[in-house]
């Protein structure tokens, strides 16, 4: 008997879980949607049946949950994930609040598996997730020493609010979310800034990278930019090796493993891009070239759904690998 509970159920991420859920056919006995009050009441169909949206509440934490998949924003997590890992469940936090945590893991099930030294799981930031996933093939193949990332993040990585603040910017109104117009413009300003200069989201990218790698020495870099586009992140990675590989021995990597595809032909105007990558499940990756400006470095393009690899569906990934897990016990 497995008791699952999805909080942010009516949000772009959970919405995506919830399909998820049922695409693959997760083996959930029961499976309970939380929201604030604003959405309590919903009615959303699940499999054969239709589920009404609960308002998440503490005493709710205690519903005797195996697992909860989490993605209502950092302050929620905050307060509700250690009440459902209290109550014996096992969390998967879509948030940032506990990614930094030595004693959370922060998962990509394509690199490395929970620990599970807490009953909290975080799955890391859309555009890292895509990120890592090809940065450890190349860690594999030839050992990675240095990354510089410059993202190119859709807006509904920002949530129902970005969506509604580029169809604002089309309508020809102001924006609410983003403190510019994302309408026709390009905001290198994602999350808030660091004295340094750095927008939290930067260093997001840049810490979570080394955390998920297990690489804390690696230099890694990061410029992070909301373009408008609806869906779909591209990552222009730069990436330096320790060795200095032919261009098609990394196009060899990529095309042997089944956790990203190789979309690499610019004769024929073939490449990653947010509009085909928005939808599907792969990371995709392209445009695989050397930098001469630097020794043994290349530039690697990627593109993934960010709802999808980069939210709901690492997160169910890491159920599944939970579940998998429970099962070989038995
Ligand atoms: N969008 C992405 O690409 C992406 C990628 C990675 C991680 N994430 C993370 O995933 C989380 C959700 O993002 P999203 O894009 O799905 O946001 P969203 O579309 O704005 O949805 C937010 C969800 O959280 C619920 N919620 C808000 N306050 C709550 C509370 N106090 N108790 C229970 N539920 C509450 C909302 O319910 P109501 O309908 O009642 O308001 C809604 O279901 C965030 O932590 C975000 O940082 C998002």
């Amino acid at each position: 008997m497995v008791k699952l509970a999805v909080v942010g159920a009516t949000g772009l991420v959970g919405r995506k879980m919830i399909e998820l859920l049922e695409k693959k056919d997760i083996p959930a006995d029961e499976v309970v949607l939380f929201s604030s009050k604003r959405s309590a009441g919903l009615e959303v169909p699940f499999k054969d049946r239709t589920l009404i949206v609960e308002e998440l509440t503490e005493e709710k934490t205690d519903g005797g949950f195996d697992y909860v998949l989490m993605s209502a924003g950092g302050s929620t997590s905050q307060t509700f994930s250690p009440l459902f890992e209290r109550h014996g469940a096992i969390v998967i936090d879509n948030s940032s609040a506990f990614r930094m945590d030595p004693e959370i893991d922060l998962v990509v099930p394509e690199v490395n598996t929970p620990q599970l030294k807490r009953g909290i799981i975080a799955n890391p930031n859309c555009s890292t997730i895509q990120s890592v996933v090809p940065l450890k093939l190349l860690e594999d193949a030839f050992g990675v020493s240095r990354v510089a990332y410059t993202t190119y993040q859709a807006v509904s990585g920002s949530g129902v609010k970005g969506i509604e603040d580029l169809a604002r910017g089309e309508r020809g109104e102001e924006p609410v979310n983003y403190p510019h117009a994302i309408y026709n413009n390009a905001l290198p300003h994602i999350d808030v800034f660091d004295e340094d200069g750095y927008t939290k989201e930067e260093k997001k990218m840049m810490d979570e990278t080394r955390k998920i790698l297990g690489k804390p020495e690696l230099d890694v870099t990061a410029t992070c930019v909301r373009v408008p586009v609806e869906n779909g992140h591209a990552v222009a990675m730069n990436v330096t090796l320790n060795t200095s590989p032919a261009v098609s021995q990394l196009q060899q990597v990529f095309r042997d493993s089944s956790a990203v595809v190789l979309q690499d032909d610019p004769a024929n105007n073939v490449y990653p891009m947010p509009l085909t990558a928005s939808g599907q499940e792969e990371v995709f990756v392209g445009r695989i070239r050397k930098d001469g400006s630097l020794p043994n470095s290349y530039h690697v393009w990627v593109t993934s759904d960010n709802l999808l690899k980069g939210a709901a569906l690492n997160a169910v990934q890491i159920l599944e690998q939970l579940l998998n897990r429970n099962e070989g016990l038995e």
